[in-house]
């Protein structure tokens, strides 16, 4: 079984973070989104995995490289524009061979991996019951804003409508699919949607119109598509909860780490009361503030003067003299400062090198 990973797409409703740079590549508890679909990858015995890349293929080539820390071989794929997700399969083609795989999405985290998914197609390719392809469900409380699945009595899809009115079930569609060779004829089948691309559902539709099997698995743990801000500081939040307390870093005697706290090598903690769960990268100095629960500040920034909370702040950035930040993404190498306090909460969504001064 391969594997292929869609890291391209345009990312609008990430804005201006993904101006600049890949969604995927956001860190959430300090590691990129990516990374941890990757691990998940090898940790269901895939070897060989494709990356489809965008406009950001760079950034994703320079954070994967050969794969090689996760045991993976990586190919790009190179996407000319975010054309679908039925599309990425269709240039995946001989990448992809004849051989069944697993298609993630990049920006989507599911806390338990996919382990037991695999499994399951596997074991129903060995049955009676062989599919030409699984989807993996899971029920939300607002189906109105998701691809939903409508199953017959027998466990079987009968069809997959995106974002109805009147749905037929609360089983949301997650990021993750399995196919066997037959989803090619399906993607070379259909025609663009009204929004222009060449939609997944329109091709698992196409499947189970030509009388082929779908099977699909429920989700037990939690699964985020972090596409947004309000999902990725959850995720942030849920990853955080996880988190080992663990200190490499220097921390004043004037300083207090409190609960489940973990700060990387070259760290300094100096006069501040950081309040877990959180996680402070690797040479990142924290000074004179107070960092409370669920939030990630990445390598090499600066915090003074500052309080953050539920919020995540990219590599390289400065918070300097900003009395609260609340539910916030800051993107790398930013630089958010004023020099008179005033006792007012602040929410942000700053972009990569970007200077927000609060004076003026
Ligand atoms: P989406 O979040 O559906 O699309 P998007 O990245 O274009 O984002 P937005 O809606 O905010 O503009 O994409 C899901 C994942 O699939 C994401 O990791 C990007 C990737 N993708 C591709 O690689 N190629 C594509 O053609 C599309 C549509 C998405």
């Amino acid at each position: 079984m391969k594997g292929l990973i869609l890291a391209g797409g345009s990312g609008t409703r990430l804005r201006p973070i993904t101006h600049t740079g890949a969604k995927q590549l956001v860190p959430v508890a300090n590691t990129p989104i990516l990374f941890y679909a990757l691990q998940h990858m090898a940790d269901a015995g895939i070897r060989e995995v494709g990356i489809i890349v965008g406009d950001t293929a760079d950034e994703i080539r320079t954070a994967v490289s050969d794969g090689s820390r996760w045991g993976l071989e990586i190919t790009y794929l190179p996407q000319e524009a975010p054309l679908g997700l039925a599309h990425a399969v269709l240039i995946a083609r001989d990448f992809l061979g004849d051989d069944e795989f697993v298609m993630y999405l990049g920006d989507n985290l599911l806390r338990d991996g996919i382990v037991p998914f695999v499994e399951g197609f596997g074991a129903a390719q060995r049955s009676e019951a062989r599919a030409a392809a699984q989807i993996l469900l899971a029920p939300v409380p607002d189906p109105q804003r998701f691809g939903v699945a409508e199953l017959g009595p027998d466990g079987s899809v009968v069809s997959l409508v995106e974002k109805p009115e009147v749905p037929p079930s609360d089983l949301a569609l997650v990021g993750v699919y399995l196919f066997d060779a037959t989803i090619h004829e399906a993607v070379r089948a259909i025609d663009p949607s009204a929004r222009g691309e060449l939609e997944i559902t329109d091709a698992i539709q196409w499947l189970i119109d030509q009388g082929h099997r779908v099977r699909h698995e429920v989700l037990a743990g939690w699964w985020l598509d972090t596409g947004k801000l309000t999902p990725l500081l959850e995720a942030n939040r849920l990853l955080l909860e996880i988190v080992e307390p663990s200190n490499a870093g220097k921390v004043d005697e004037g300083s207090q780490l409190d609960g489940r706290v973990e700060v990387a090598e070259g760290a300094e903690i100096t006069r501040s009361v950081i309040r877990g769960p959180v996680v402070i990268g690797a040479n990142t100095k924290i000074t004179d503030s107070y960092i409370g629960p669920f939030t990630s500040v990445d390598r090499d920034c600066e915090v003074v003067h500052s309080e953050l909370e539920h919020s995540i702040v990219l590599a390289g950035s400065r918070i300097d003299n900003v009395p609260r930040v609340i539910d916030s993404l800051i993107g790398r190498d930013a630089v958010v400062s004023r020099s008179h306090r005033r006792p007012r909460a602040n929410r942000f969504l700053v972009g990569d090198h970007c200077q927000v001064d609060l004076d003026s």
